[in-house]
């Protein structure tokens, strides 16, 4: 029998060892804030921005919410960051992605001071990742981290796959897998051979942004298999990248679509708060 990975069980765990932290902080006198911004109304970035705030509010960190319209132009939302960035109150920065087109998303991260980067996009802390020094990690990456150690689940020395390259998830999951000693193989739309590559992995992870993608003809007999994805089927059902039906006589271990990728990466982000107040 497979081991479904409970994400939202071990979310729930971490939640409560920061709201204890936290705590612990505020009888010292020290009050934590998130300051987090929108631009524009996307429905799904409003349900994230939404969710992130409940989390602040259940750990006891403070949020700041600016709801910006779609029309804001990229110089007031740069000179709103200069100025949380000066705010001494302020100890992380939040700006939900994706921007509206006018406004160039690089800029607007690399304006973020980093050591208030509670995202882990900065150069800097992607930098301080790649070559193993200290900084904000990218929160779904990290999270998954916590998935795996926190199931038992051994890394170091274990072949690991990522399908997926991009510089939220892909890059940074690599670069953390490379750091608990796994061997790591990065796959994306032009490598060759895509299933025979997954099917070294020992841990599978996937974040292609594909519904359904990998199916077991990916998956190597007793893999470990983690979903990044989240989609909605043809009945309206959310879905992962992974066909989870398909797949789950086949593994030793797994993430559900709802409740396995996704809570740690809100989890991960209060931990990055309470990092950057330390
Ligand atoms: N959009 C999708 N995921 C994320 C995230 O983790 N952080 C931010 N800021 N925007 C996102």
């Amino acid at each position: 029998m497979a081991l479904i990975i409970d994400g939202k069980k071990i979310s729930t765990e971490i939640k409560e060892e920061l709201r204890e932290e936290v705590a612990a902080l505020k009888e010292k006198g020290v009050e934590i804030t998130l300051a987090v911004i929108q631009v524009g109304n996307d429905p799904a970035s409003s349900i994230y921005v939404r969710n992130k705030k409940t989390a602040c509010e259940y750990i006891g960190i403070k949020s700041l919410s600016y709801e910006l319209p779609e029309n804001t132009t990229e110089k007031e939302l740069l000179d709103l960051i200069k100025e949380l960035n000066a705010n001494s109150k302020v100890n992380g920065i939040l700006v939900q992605l994706p921007l509206p087109k006018h406004i160039n998303e690089e800029l607007v991260i690399n304006t973020i001071d980093p050591s208030k980067d509670v995202d882990g996009f900065h150069p800097q802390s992607v930098g301080a990742l790649s070559i193993g020094q200290k900084g904000f990690l990218s929160c779904t990456p990290a999270g998954i981290i916590q998935l795996l150690k926190r199931s038992g689940i051994s890394i170091a020395g274990k072949e690991c796959v990522v399908i997926g390259r991009s510089n939220i998830v892909g890059k940074p999951m690599a670069l953390l897998m490379l750091r608990e000693d796994a061997t790591v193989t990065i796959c994306h739309s032009k490598t060759k051979d895509l299933k025979e590559v997954a099917k070294r992995a020992d841990i599978l992870i996937v974040a292609i942004g594909k519904p359904k993608f990998i199916s077991s003809e990916f998956v190597k007999e007793g893999a470990v298999v983690i979903d990044v994805g989240i989609h909605r089927d043809e009945n309206n059902k959310l879905c992962g990248d992974v066909d989870y039906e398909d797949v789950l006589p086949k593994v030793s271990a797994i993430t559900p679509v709802p409740g396995g990728v996704g809570p740690m990466t809100i989890a991960m982000l209060m931990y990055n708060c309470l990092q950057s107040a330390r």
